[in-house]
């Protein structure tokens, strides 16, 4: 199947946000030490971006979790592939993700972490689709809020290509 990628979020646009976003959580996680949680692969790009404009000190770590195939629909369920490298218990967690669709994903990953008992538990996501939304999960922190299209860039893939695109692009099937 043929497709087209046409500019949705322009790469400045993008960047101009991402700073405004660590500027915010900066000031909210004033005091403490931060722990950025990435889902893999989607959230990498993102999390890297807003990690170097956070101001508080910061530690990393990354999940992989499946819950889309190699189609544009949600499977429903979410499956750990790898699990962290450090416990999350007493520590201020921000989940950082790249997109929020129907809200299984987070809404699956959420309940998990809860039960690690972090200190706090948050959410923070580049794209938000809430006219997709299936479950019901609170979201901190919004890059941008987008209408329902299938986007790439930015982290976001379609069959695993355009991750590297700098920008948020809509994909058109031919
Ligand atoms: P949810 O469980 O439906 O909220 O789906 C979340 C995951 O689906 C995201 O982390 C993405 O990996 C994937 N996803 C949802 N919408 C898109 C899209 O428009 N483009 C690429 N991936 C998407
Ligand atoms: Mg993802």
């Amino acid at each position: 199947m043929a497709e087209k990628v046409s500019v949705l979020i322009a790469e400045e646009e993008v960047n101009a946000r991402i700073r405004e976003l660590a500027a915010i959580i900066s000031k909210d996680y004033e005091g403490k030490q931060l722990h950025l949680v990435c889902v893999l692969k989607g959230g990498a790009y993102f999390m890297i971006e807003l990690a170097k404009y956070i101001t508080v000190p910061v530690v990393i770590d990354f999940m992989s979790v499946s819950s889309y195939g190699s189609g544009t629909t949600s499977a429903g369920r979410v499956k750990i592939l790898k699990d962290l490298d450090e416990p999350v218990q007493g520590k201020d967690v921000l989940i950082v993700e790249d997109i929020v669709d129907s809200g299984r994903t987070l809404s699956c990953l959420k309940t998990m972490f809860e039960s690690r008992e972090p200190a706090s538990l948050s959410i923070c996501t580049l794209l938000d689709k809430p006219s997709r939304r299936e479950v019901e999960v609170d979201v901190e922190y919004v890059g941008f809020e987008i209408p329902d299209a299938f986007v790439v860039g930015c982290g976001l893939d379609f069959d695993q290509r355009y991750r590297n695109f700098p920008y948020v692009g809509v994909v058109e099937f031919e």
